[in-house]
């Protein structure tokens, strides 16, 4: 029974919250007229050597504790003595304490995920940045689609993670009121004030219900998909790092520092740090999932369920701290082939669209102008040749309408110009786009 309670492995991480928590109590009991204001100070010097001695490893949860706040209620019994030790606990449970502490651990843990994914932004902007004008096969099916300025695309995931760090902060509102004084379930009838523990402890405001406060964890499920989807928009990123790396893309080549060797083969330079981003985002996925099924069904009010509530987001909240440095790390030191790049850009006839874009512009149905720009693929594939190479004649024959003219979109600099239009690969948008970014992660 002993082994199957016991939390404190993982749950003793809000320890330093439990103190704060217990600290905020002891001045509401005070308010109340429950301590007198000797006992509040005798109280609030043994919580700081308490806190001191857990910051020192001197006190540390032993066996017979069950959790992280039986544990430091049996520290602050040691250091005040059974007395005013024992007062503490007058109305508060562990429930409303738990829901409060997690809320947070949770709300310190997104601040440092954000920080950390702001830092991968910062690489990708730092990259799109220094190669403003370097263009690369912009793909669809992972076929070769249409050019694109490489600072288009690194921007495109700067823009996925920025929304990441923007729910974070969406998620925070919602997560910033304190259940601490919601006791048990039904609150308190010692005359506590829950709007100023909450204010204590760093909180916009107390939760309105207590039977809410106690038994909701949908702020966990919550932070859980935003985590979970942050590593997965990670994952991607990562897939395409592991791909441009390879022999066959060499889009880019890896730092040392952020690639590992082989033990075996000694040319292997391995991507490591990006495999291990998407096989992360899988346990995130997992840990989301799981809360949820362990959420469902659960009637009101607390049940012990909920104590399989804090693992997964510790997790989560961990392996995004140890990833994102790391991947800030290899995104900032990658060094891209440009020339690589710009040769494969019009490979597979990614200007065919540009054909039947320019022969709308003069006044041919693009159905017609599809086909057209179709059949131009076809020839230059039976003689082996880019469309660039197709003869004045052969446009002709093709469609009247195709002049010489056409040539000028039959560049990648050309076809890349010609998309001009807000939130395009055009230079001048993608440079709009980036100066746009910086202003909003700056606000953040
Ligand atoms: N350790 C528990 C949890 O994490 C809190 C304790 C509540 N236990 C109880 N029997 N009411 O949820």
């Amino acid at each position: 029974m002993a082994a199957l309670s016991a939390s404190t492995h993982f749950d003793w991480r809000l320890a330093r919250h439990d103190i704060a928590g217990s600290r905020a109590h002891a001045r509401v009991l005070h308010r109340a007229g429950l301590l007198t204001s000797d006992e509040l100070e005798g109280m609030l010097k043994s919580l700081d050597t308490l806190e001191a001695d857990v910051a020192s490893g001197a006190f540390t949860p032993t066996i017979a504790d069950e959790d992280v706040h039986t544990a430091l209620e049996r520290g602050l019994i040691e250091r005040a003595g059974p007395e005013l030790g024992g007062k503490l606990r007058a109305g508060r449970s562990r429930n409303d304490q738990v829901a409060t502490l997690f809320r947070m651990w949770l709300r310190d843990a997104a601040r440092r995920v954000a920080e950390g994914t702001l830092d991968v932004v910062d690489a990708l902007v730092a990259q799109a940045t220094q190669h403003d004008t370097a263009v690369m096969p912009g793909r669809t099916h992972l076929q070769h689609a249409q050019p694109v300025l490489l600072a288009h695309h690194l921007l495109a995931h700067a823009q996925s993670l920025t929304r990441d760090i923007e729910r974070l902060r969406d998620w925070d509102a919602r997560a910033a009121l304190s259940p601490y004084g919601s006791g048990a379930l039904a609150g308190s009838s010692l005359g506590l004030d829950p709007a100023a523990v909450a204010a204590d402890l760093g909180f916009d405001g107390p939760v309105e219900n207590s039977i809410d406060g106690t038994a909701s964890r949908d702020f966990a499920a919550e932070i859980a998909f935003v985590l979970a989807m942050l590593g997965v928009n990670l994952s991607r990123i990562a897939e395409e790092v592991i791909i441009w790396t390879t022999a066959e893309f060499r889009y880019a080549v890896l730092d040392d520092a952020w690639a590992t060797g082989s033990s075996i083969m000694p040319q292997k330079k391995n991507p490591d740090v990006a495999e291990l981003t998407r096989g992360k985002s899988g346990r995130l996925i997992g840990n989301l999932t799981g809360l949820l099924a362990t959420l469902k069904a659960q009637p009101l009010a607390y049940n012990r369920d909920l104590q399989e509530d804090k693992e997964p987001l510790f997790d989560s909240a961990e392996q995004l701290e140890l990833l994102l440095p790391a991947i800030a790390g290899m995104i900032g030191t990658l060094t891209f082939d440009t020339d690589r790049m710009a040769e494969l850009a019009p490979q597979g006839f990614t200007l065919a669209t540009d054909i039947a874009e320019w022969l709308v512009r003069e006044g041919v149905p693009f159905r017609i102008a599809h086909e057209a720009a179709g059949a131009c693929v076809r020839a230059a594939e039976a003689r082996g040749v880019g469309l660039d190479e197709l003869t004045d004649a052969e446009f002709a024959e093709i469609n009247a309408n195709l002049t010489p003219k056409v040539r000028d979109v039959l560049t990648v600099s050309g076809s890349i110009a010609s998309r001009d239009a807000y939130g395009g690969t055009a230079p001048d948008r993608v440079a709009e786009q980036r100066e746009r970014l910086i202003v909003r992660l700056a606000e953040h």
